[in-house]
């Protein structure tokens, strides 16, 4: 019995598996479709759509194109999020010896795949990767001033920091020998930033990179996803590649701490407005403050700190009652520990004490809203 589908009853050898992380993107992936067709004759390949669970019906129109084309694949996430580990689960599934990545909103140049998949096959590269910077013409998807200006300090602070002399070492849209990540996978990034850095600086020895030039389009539907908030997870990857060698605590831990730091501050500075400014009670003004404090921390931490789980709808809401639960134990932790240890060393100053106080509050808030908010 025939069991492929292929006719000529050999199962095909995939050259190339495209992988293409969307979120929002139903209007699009179709003529993803489309032109990865024109684009890949001669090479058999692959689609392969990771969707996190986005609300459009993006999942839906990709399994629609999957039940006409067998080149189309859907990986459908639902309690994760994020897209460097959507490309990362892309290139595990993939089923060829060369992935691709690439955007699914069409801002990525389709045509120059086979170039990118030929540096890789042919072993000139490990990476062949598309960069936005190496085009005569400047690229017409960087539309705002600021982005432009995020994208120029990100290179700059790239190449720098980890020692590389690439244009656009920040780009979405590369090709790479399945084995390299395979390699990789153990010293990926637990932050998830720019999976194309993630990839050359978790890689032991250094992977050769070629780049080949391409104009980056304008985005036709729907929105991007990325803003400032990248610059601070470049920051924390940062952190984690390179300080956390000597200071062995995870980035979300240090992130998260940070925040916490930002939220004191915002607690007086409510506080002295309140209680100095409008004449509120000390009780009113203190739960003023601590009720913006709270909320800054949650919201801050669930955009940042958990971008790659960040909690959204009623989720938000229950996760932000659950929060403020937690934490509120955590102020019970603090006054219990700072009281037990100034009763039992009188002689010591108040502030280590106040100080032993709030470290508790803090390991314990970050591991208990790590599992009770977030790790749900
Ligand atoms: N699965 C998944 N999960 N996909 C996502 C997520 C997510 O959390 N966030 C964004 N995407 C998808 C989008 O649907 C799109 O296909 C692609 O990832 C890029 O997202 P955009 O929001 O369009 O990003 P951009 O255009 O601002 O930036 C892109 O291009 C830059 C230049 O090439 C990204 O690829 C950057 O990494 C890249 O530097
Ligand atoms: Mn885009």
């Amino acid at each position: 019995m025939n069991t492929s589908a292929h006719p000529s009853g050999a199962p095909d050898q995939i050259a190339l598996s495209v992988v293409v992380p969307t979120f929002n993107e139903v209007r699009n992936v179709a003529e993803v479709v489309n032109k990865l067709s024109t684009a890949l004759v001669g090479i058999s390949w692959e689609v392969i759509f990771v969707d996190d669970a986005s609300p459009d019906g993006t999942a839906d129109a990709v399994r629609e194109l999957a039940r006409k084309d067998r080149r189309v694949r859907l990986i459908s996430r639902h309690n994760r999020r994020g897209l460097s580990s959507a490309v990362v689960e892309g290139g595990l599934a993939a089923a060829s010896d060369v992935v691709a990545v690439m955007d699914g909103d069409l801002q990525h140049d389709e045509t120059i795949l086979p170039k990118l998949y030929e540096k890789v096959a042919s072993g000139e590269a490990s990476i062949a990767s598309a960069s936005r910077f190496l085009a005569e013409e400047k690229p017409s998807g960087l539309s705002s001033e600021t982005r432009v200006k995020i994208s120029n300090t990100g290179i700059r602070l790239a190449n720098r920091l980890f020692n590389l002399d690439l244009s656009d070492p920040l780009t979405g849209f590369f090709a790479f020998r399945r084995d390299v990540l395979l390699r990789a996978l153990p010293n990926l990034s637990e932050i998830g930033f720019k999976i194309l850095l993630d990839l050359i600086a978790a890689s032991q020895p250094r992977p050769k990179v070629v780049e080949v030039p391409f104009m980056f389009r304008e985005r036709l539907h729907g929105e991007s996803k990325l803003d400032m908030g990248v610059l601070y997870e470049f920051f924390l990857f940062f952190i984690e590649k390179k300080i956390s060698r000597f200071l062995p605590l995870p980035a979300r831990f240090i992130s998260f701490a940070m925040i916490n730091c930002v939220g004191i501050f915002l607690h007086m500075i409510v506080f002295i407005f309140a209680e100095r400014l409008f004449g509120a009670s000390f009780a009113t003004s203190q739960i003023t403050a601590t009720m913006v404090a709270l909320t800054f921390n949650y919201s801050a931490n669930n955009a940042i700190t958990y971008n790659d789980r960040r909690l959204r709808g009623s989720d938000f809401y229950l996760g932000f009652v659950i929060f403020a639960l937690l934490c509120s134990v955590g102020i019970f932790a603090n006054i219990g520990v700072a009281t037990m240890l100034h009763d039992q060393y009188t002689n010591v100053i108040d502030l280590a004490p106040a100080m032993a106080g709030a470290l508790v509050t803090v390991v314990w808030n970050y591991v208990a809203t790590q599992a009770f908010v977030w790790g749900r």
